[in-house]
C-alpha cells in the first residue's frame, strides 16, 4: 500500500490545524476547517467514531478490569488512528450483570472504573486531544437495583410504582402467582415477565430479570432522564450512544407476538430452547419517534457555545429495512437521531456482492441526503473474522470490510480491537462464562465473552492490558503474542497502518471525505466496486474482491486512469481503469486522473 506524497502533506496540516475544543464552563474555541463536512457544527457529518469497552481497554489498577485511566492513558493512541470521538459503553454505577447496561445510578461512575475526578479528567485530555467522548444512555430499563425499581417494587402504591411496567398475571389466585400476561420473550431468554411475591405482579423485562424495562409512557421518567442528559452534557460530553431505543414501547394491550415458522411452516427454535418470536408488539413501536425528537430538542439547546459544534446522539437501531432507518433521523421540523447505525450493511454476514451493493446504495439513495452510520462490529457480536471470515483468508477479508467501513460515505463506527485484527476468542468450557447468555444458551450460544476479551497492547504479560501476574477479568487471548498494537505499529503491512491509511484517506481526499456515492460494474457478482465524486474534486474508485479467487473488473466509467491511493499489500497498480486485477479478496483504491 501507498499514498501519494501530496496526501501525506494535507493529513499533516489536519492535524496540526486541529484546535482543541472545550467543556462546558470554558470559553470556546473557534477551529478552522478545510470543509463543510470537517466544520465544528457538522464534525459527526463524517467522522470516525471508536467504541470502548472500558472494562477491557487498559487496566491502570492491578485489579484485572479496565477503568477510566487506562483509557485516559492510550489517549494519544487514539489520537494517533485518527478518530474523532470515543463511545464508551456504560461506566454508571452497575451490579455489572450485564456488565454495566444495568444501571444503579445514572449520575456516578462505577468505582471499578474510577471516580468522577477521573472522568472529569479523561474528558479534558480528550478534548486536549480534539477527542470527544460519547456516553451510552441505556433509557430501555435500568438495574433492579437502582432506588426508582427499589421503590418501585416495596408497594404497589409507592410513587415509583408506575415508573415501570407491573401486570398482573392470568389466572392468578390468592395461592398462585397464575401465568404470565403474555407469551413476550426476553432476548437474553425465557418469558419477559418476572414474578415479584411481595407485591404479587409481573414486571416486564426485554433483557435480565435484573433490568426491569420503564415505562415510558409516565413523563416523570422522560424528564428524569432529561435531567440525566443535562448532567452529562454540562460535563462536556460530545453525546450519546441510546442503547436498545427501539425496544422502549410495547403494545399497550399485551397483545401476544407471532410466533416465526421455518418454510415448511415449523417454529423455529431458539438457542434459548424457545420459539422465535416476531416482536411485532415489543419492538419499533412509533411512540420511540416522540421520545427521540424530545431528546434531541432538548440536547440540542445545550450546543450553545459552551461545545464547538452539536451534540451527537447515536441510536442502537437494528431495524429490519431501510425505510424503518430512515424514520430514525426524523423530519426536519422534528429530527430525532443524527446517526441512527445502518446495521442493515454491517450485520449482512456473509459476503454477498448484491445484497452489498443494494444495501450500500439503498444508504445512498433512500435517506434522502441524511448521513448513513457504518458500523461492522461491537461488543454483542462475534468479531469480524467469525461473522465473514472464511478460515484461510481472515486477514484480507478484514482488510475488505474495513475499506467498505471507511471509503463508504457516512460517517463510521469501529470496535475496539478491530484495528489489530483481534480475533472472537470464546469461552471452551461453560464454567469460564462471565457474560449470563452464555451460561443460559450453552453450548449453541455461548455469550459475548468472545468478542470482549482484553485490548491486546503488546506481547508482553497480560498483553500490556494488566499487570503481570493479574488474573485479568476475561482470559488475554493467545494470539496476543502477534496480535497487538506495539507488534503492528511498526509494520508497514499491518492491519493497524491499513485502519490508519483508511482513516486519514476519508478525511483528507475530499471525494471521500464529502463526494456522493455510484456502484459500477453492477452486473458482476464477484467484485463490488464504486466511485466517489464530489463537485470540481477528482473522482475516488474503489474495488474489492469478495472471492478467494483473482478477479478483474472494468472502473472505466469512472475514467481511463487512476493513482493508486491504496492496495492490498500484494495488489498491483493498474495501467487502465478498464482492467483493475484484484488478488483474492483483494482491495484497489485509486483517484481519477483528469
Ligand atoms: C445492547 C447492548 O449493547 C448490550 O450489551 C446489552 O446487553 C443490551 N443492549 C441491554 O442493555
Amino acid at each position: 500500500m501507498r499514498i501519494p506524497r501530496s496526501l501525506v502533506a494535507i493529513v499533516a496540516a489536519l492535524v496540526f490545524t486541529a484546535a482543541p475544543f472545550v467543556a462546558q464552563g470554558q470559553a470556546a474555541t473557534s477551529h478552522t476547517s478545510t470543509s463543510a463536512a470537517t466544520s465544528e457544527q457538522n464534525w459527526w457529518k463524517n467522522a470516525v467514531f471508536y467504541e470502548i469497552y472500558p472494562r477491557s481497554f487498559q487496566d491502570s489498577n492491578g485489579d484485572g478490569i479496565g477503568d477510566l485511566n487506562g483509557i485516559t492513558s492510550r489517549l494519544d493512541y487514539l489520537k494517533s488512528l485518527g478518530i474523532n470521538a470515543i463511545w464508551l459503553t456504560p461506566i454508571y454505577p452497575s451490579p455489572q450483570v450485564d456488565f454495566g447496561y444495568d444501571i444503579s445510578d445514572y449520575e456516578a461512575i462505577d468505582p471499578q472504573y474510577g471516580t468522577m475526578a477521573d472522568f472529569d479528567h479523561l474528558i479534558a485530555e480528550a478534548n486536549k486531544r480534539h477527542i470527544r467522548v460519547l456516553m451510552d444512555m441505556v433509557m430501555n430499563h435500568t438495574s433492579d437495583q437502582h432506588q426508582w425499581f427499589i421503590q418501585s417494587r416495596s408497594s404497589r402504591n409507592n410513587p415509583y410504582r408506575d415508573w415501570y411496567m407491573w401486570h398482573d398475571g392470568k389466572g392468578e389466585t390468592a395461592t398462585s402467582k397464575g401465568e404470565p400476561p403474555n407469551n413476550w420473550q426476553s432476548l437474553f431468554g425465557h418469558s419477559a415477565w418476572q414474578w415479584d411475591p411481595k407485591t404479587r405482579q409481573y414486571y416486564y423485562h426485554r433483557f435480565y430479570i435484573q433490568q426491569p424495562d420503564l415505562n415510558w409512557n409516565n413523563p416523570k421518567v422522560r424528564q428524569a432522564f432529561k435531567d440525566i442528559l443535562a448532567f452529562w452534557l454540562k460535563r462536556g460530553v460530545g453525546g450519546f450512544r441510546f442503547d436498545a431505543i427501539t425496544a422502549l414501547f410495547e403494545d399497550p394491550q399485551l397483545r401476544n407476538d407471532d410466533v416465526v415458522k421455518d418454510k415448511n411452516g415449523k417454529p423455529i427454535i431458539n438457542a434459548f430452547g424457545d420459539s422465535q418470536l416476531d416482536s411485532k408488539f415489543t419492538d419499533n413501536l412509533p411512540e420511540v419517534h416522540d421520545v427521540m425528537a424530545e431528546m434531541r430538542a432538548f440536547t440540542n439547546t445545550f450546543d450553545s457555545n459552551h461545545f464547538p459544534g452539536s451534540r451527537v446522539l447515536i441510536g442502537e437501531t437494528y431495524l429490519p429495512n431501510i425505510a424503518e432507518l430512515r424514520k430514525q433521523y426524523g423530519s426536519a421540523a422534528n429530527p430525532e437521531f443524527q446517526l441512527p447505525m445502518d446495521t442493515q450493511i454491517g450485520f449482512i454476514n456473509k459476503l454477498d456482492v448484491a445484497t452489498f451493493r443494494n444495501r450500500i446504495d439503498d444508504a445512498e439513495t433512500k435517506l434522502d441526503g441524511q448521513v448513513p452510520l457504518i458500523v461492522f462490529d461491537n461488543h454483542d457480536n462475534p468479531r469480524i473474522d467469525a461473522r465473514y471470515g472464511d478460515g484461510v483468508h481472515n486477514t484480507a477479508i478484514e482488510r475488505v470490510i474495513a475499506t467498505i467501513l471507511f471509503a463508504s460515505r457516512g460517517a463510521s463506527l469501529f470496535y475496539n480491537g478491530d484495528e489489530i485484527g483481534m480475533k472472537t476468542t470464546p469461552p471452551t468450557r461453560k464454567q469460564d462464562v462471565k457474560d449470563p447468555v452464555g451460561i443460559t444458551g450453552w453450548p449453541k450460544n455461548k455469550g459475548r465473552d468472545g468478542e470482549r476479551t482484553p485490548m491486546q497492547w503488546s506481547d508482553a504479560p497480560n498483553a500490556g492490558f494488566s499487570s503481570p501476574g493479574v488474573k485479568t477479568w476475561l482470559p488475554i487471548p493467545p494470539s496476543y503474542t502477534t496480535v497487538n498494537v506495539a507488534a503492528e505499529e511498526h509494520n508497514k503491512n499491518s492491519m493497524l497502518d491499513w485502519y490508519k491509511t483508511l482513516i486519514h484517506l476519508k478525511q483528507s481526499v475530499p471525494a471521500l471525505e464529502i463526494g456522493k456515492e455510484t456502484m459500477l460494474a453492477t452486473s458482476s457478482n464477484t467484485v463490488l466496486s464504486w466511485q466517489r465524486t464530489a463537485p470540481g474534486e477528482p473522482a475516488v474508485v474503489v474495488a474489492v474482491n469478495f472471492t478467494a479467487s483473482p478477479q478483474k473488473v472494468d472502473l472505466s466509467a469512472a475514467g481511463s486512469k487512476a493513482e493508486t491511493l491504496l492496495k492490498s499489500p500484494e495488489g498491483v497498480d493498474p495501467a487502465s481503469l478498464q482492467h483493475v486485477e484484484l488478488k483474492p479478496f483483494g482491495v484497489y483504491i485509486g483517484q481519477v486522473k483528469p
